[in-house]
């Protein structure tokens, strides 16, 4: 049987957050873990759209804190799935951090997680396939295997040799 299909679009989540005090470090910074725990559940909530099931984080994709955030800002984390696989689904994640009194808004960071669906059972489950519509979708959708076929072989799930995509900017034998 043809799998479902969905567009990235009925997966798009915005979740909106206010720095407070609990938030923060003894420099007024938003806490990298507090942030990474945001990101972890708008993305879980985008996943979970696209697929209409329970998900499980697998990975998270290297975060790097350049920009901090500070106390009193107002943080926007925007996430949508870029791609499926079978179970998987790579979730695209960006936050941008704005402090209303100043009038200042900036994109301070982005990350890739990936989901698995899974059954009542926690074991993996078929998810519908992802169809790109837009420019920048498309782009996302494309990359999404090569950071796919990265992070397996990151995580020793897959063997270099059998990454394909990464032929090009890696020399491994494929
Ligand atoms: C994620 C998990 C369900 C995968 O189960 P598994 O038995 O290893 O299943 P498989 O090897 O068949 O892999 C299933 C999918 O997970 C993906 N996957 C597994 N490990 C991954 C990783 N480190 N990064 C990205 N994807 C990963 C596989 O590529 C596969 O995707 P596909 O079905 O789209 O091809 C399992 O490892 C798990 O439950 N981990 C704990 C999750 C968790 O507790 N998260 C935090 C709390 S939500």
């Amino acid at each position: 049987m043809a799998k479902q299909t969905k567009n990235p679009s009925a997966s798009c989540v915005t979740m909106t957050e206010l720095v407070l005090p609990n938030d923060t470090n003894t420099l007024n910074k938003l806490m990298g873990g507090r942030l990474m725990h945001w990101m972890d559940i708008v993305s879980a909530i985008a996943a979970q759209k696209h697929s209409n099931r329970i998900v499980v984080t697998a990975s998270a994709d290297n975060i790097s804190f350049r920009h901090p955030i500070e106390l009193g800002d107002v943080v926007t984390l925007e996430a949508k799935v870029t791609r499926a696989f079978s179970s998987s689904m790579e979730v695209s994640v960006k936050v941008f951090a704005e402090n209303i009194p100043s009038g200042t808004k900036s994109q301070s960071h982005s990350a890739f997680f990936t989901f698995v669906a899974v059954d009542q059972g926690g074991r993996p489950i078929d998810v519908p396939e992802l169809i790109p519509e837009t420019d920048e979708e498309k782009e996302m959708y494309d990359g999404a295997l090569r950071r796919r076929q990265l992070r397996l072989v990151l995580a020793k799930r897959m063997d270099p040799a059998d990454a394909s995509e990464l032929k090009s900017i890696f020399d491994v034998q494929a």
